[in-house]
């Protein structure tokens, strides 16, 4: 606006708070390109880091179920004879709480499967059989931990493999002299003829990955939100700073030297002496206005 009214003023095309504000906006676009990537790295090693805690968790409670049985119930069942009771096998326990568990865990997945099984639920899914023939290849492998597929939804799974032993043969030996309760419940045709130190089965834990896509952009959102305050905030303090301490003391010197070069060496120029540089500067062509002010008496008197 001075320079319309006055062309000789000074023509700013390139002013200090324009590209004050512009750094401002590209550390913005910066911060926000670098956080992106930061947050979906962090993100995905958080939900791998509670998948994880959680398998453990449960495989722990499983163990302990088994250990259970074969510490405290099955011996009293051996010296009664009760070869047809489930708490005489950890398999058929684990495979009883699991059926009850996902009752009330439908995410979780739980299941002792086999290809050839007693009871047809438990029937080896595809990616089960997979297991299964890993733990058959090679038998030092005793655990297998890896993400899955069931049924559309992502896992963390674990398993282990399940291996015959002399003492499973009482119920899955020779169906003709399998315990009566046995056959008449899963018939004759799966789940016997078992071979000693086989594996016959795998004890499969599942749980559910959260889906580290949509946690990353709600995560990114918040992000973003916190972010942009935070630049806005800056945006705003440093606009007014800059305006208040220097530009607003530039453009007076600007007025005043305008003023000086028209040859009017009275009107003094008012910029406080803070200390910074503009203070100095504005002190200096005050100095300036008085010198010229003296000397031109001097040559007047
Ligand atoms: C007391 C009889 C009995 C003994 C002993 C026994 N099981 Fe079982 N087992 C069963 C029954 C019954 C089921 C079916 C449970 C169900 O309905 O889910 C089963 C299920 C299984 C399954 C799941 C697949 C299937 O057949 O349905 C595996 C694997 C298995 N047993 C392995 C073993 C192993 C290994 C041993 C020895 C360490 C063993 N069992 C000992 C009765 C027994």
């Amino acid at each position: 606006m001075a320079n319309e009214k006055n062309p000789m003023g000074p023509v700013i095309t390139n002013s200090l708070i324009k590209r004050f504000r512009k750094s401002i906006v590209w550390l913005y676009i910066i911060t926000i390109m670098i956080s992106i990537p930061i947050i979906y790295l962090v993100t995905q090693y958080q939900v791998h880091a509670e998948s994880n805690k959680e398998l453990t968790l449960m495989l722990d409670m499983v163990t302990s179920i088994r250990e259970y049985i074969s510490k405290d119930v099955r011996p009293d069942l051996i010296e009664a004879k009760m070869f047809q009771s489930p708490a005489m096998s950890g398999t058929v326990t684990t495979s009883k709480v699991a059926s009850y568990f996902i009752k009330r865990q439908p995410n979780y997945y739980i299941k002792v499967a086999s290809d050839n099984p007693l009871n047809l639920k438990n029937m080896a899914e595809p990616f089960e059989k997979k297991l299964l023939d890993q733990y058959r290849e090679d038998r030092k492998l005793d655990e297998i931990i890896q993400i899955g597929e069931i049924n559309g939804n992502r896992f963390l799974v674990s398993s282990r493999p399940s291996v015959a032993k002399k003492e499973c043969m009482v119920c899955h030996g020779d169906p003709k002299s399998a315990p009566m309760p046995i056959t008449s419940k899963y018939g004759m045709t799966n789940g016997y003829n078992y071979q000693d130190d086989s594996v016959v089965g795998t004890i499969n834990l599942g749980v559910p990955l959260a889906d580290v896509n949509t946690l990353v952009i709600q995560r990114g959102l918040v992000a973003v939100g916190i972010i942009t305050s935070i630049f806005s905030f800056i945006f705003l303090i440093i606009s007014a700073l800059v305006k208040r301490s220097i530009l607003l003391p530039i453009a007076n010197i600007t007025e005043a030297a305008v003023v000086l070069s028209k040859g009017n060496l009275e009107q003094e120029i008012n910029v406080k002496r803070d200390g910074s540089e503009i203070g100095e500067l504005a002190h200096s062509f005050e100095l300036l206005r008085r010198s010229l002010k003296w000397t031109i008496g001097q040559s007047k008197g």
